[in-house]
């Protein structure tokens, strides 16, 4: 596997391929990124990796500085699955050499909602870096996790309307044996934090369940996961029912004809904050 910094050794080392398959990273790498790199690989070659921690999407008080940074141990794992050809792990000044003026504005009524309601500027941050990343590497595919829902469907919208001649693929959540959606920032969790964790999908699945078995009261059964997760000692930020296509809230007649919904949710435990979410169809 080649490591390069620069944008010019990178297109160095890609000139004249024509089926890059790219895999974006912020890096402390895991096992669910690992298997983003093999779909990756079944879908173009060579498979690109970037890590790089992009300050454009946290925000003033989130965990930029303390997000960890573990190159040496993330270029040892790429090296052992052999999946990676090169990998770009450019600095901050590579990226933003100057500030970034010109940036791309998500529509708010994606890019506003849910994690954008929260975290607000971050799909901002991740359109622009995404778009910034593809200009360098050029992919014809590119692949993101479903534990970033909303993150992917941000991602292909912007493709869409950009025309950019990217497939964007999707890999499903990878979990840990208890359910937990493995993350980089469960290395913050503590112990007692990381046993707790895993009720974040148990309360996904039970308003999954709610809704396989007729429930149409979006707002009771969200509000029931919201409070069984504030009675465990979460911080909530929501726990929401939407419409796959669009993540807008589905009419209680959407729900009862089978429209594909997701719930999605995002809670802090202690100073660690998860999300997750999980598809509902009826079959
Ligand atoms: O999902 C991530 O790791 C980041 O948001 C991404 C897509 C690499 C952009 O910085």
């Amino acid at each position: 596997m080649k490591v390069v910094h620069t944008i010019e050794e990178l297109r160095d080392q890609l000139r004249g391929q024509l089926r890059v398959a790219f895999v974006p990273t912020m890096g402390n790498l895991h096992p669910a990124h690992l298997a983003l790199m093999k779909l990756a690989r079944q879908h173009g070659d060579p498979v690109v990796a970037s890590i790089f921690v992009n300050r454009l999407q946290f925000g003033p008080n989130e965990d930029f500085d303390q997000y960890p940074r573990t190159l040496a141990s993330d270029i040892e794992k790429l090296e052992r699955e052999r999946d990676v050809y090169v990998l770009f792990a450019p600095n901050e000044r590579e990226m933003y050499p100057e500030p970034q003026n010109f940036q791309v504005q998500p529509p708010s009524d994606l890019g506003g909602i849910l994690e954008g309601e929260f975290r607000p500027g971050f799909f901002g941050g991740v359109s622009t870096v995404v778009l910034k990343l593809f200009s360098c590497v050029q992919p014809s595919v590119a692949v993101f996790g479903k534990k970033d829902y909303q993150q992917l469907m941000v991602v292909r919208n912007m493709c869409r309307q950009f025309q950019l001649p990217v497939q964007i693929l999707a890999h499903e959540t990878v979990r840990d044996a208890d359910g937990l959606a493995l993350s980089s920032r469960n290395v913050f969790l503590q112990p007692s934090e990381r046993a707790e964790a895993p009720q974040l999908y148990s309360t996904l699945q039970s308003v999954a369940t709610g809704v396989l078995a007729g429930g149409s009261d979006v707002a009771s059964l969200e509000g029931q996961a919201a409070q069984t997760l504030a009675s465990r000692g979460w911080d909530v930020d929501y726990v929401s029912l939407r419409r796959q296509r669009d993540l807008l809230a589905p009419s209680p007649q959407e729900i009862l004809s089978g429209e594909p919904l997701v719930v999605l949710a995002a809670a802090k435990l202690g100073a660690t904050r998860l999300i997750d979410n999980l598809e509902v169809c009826k079959k």
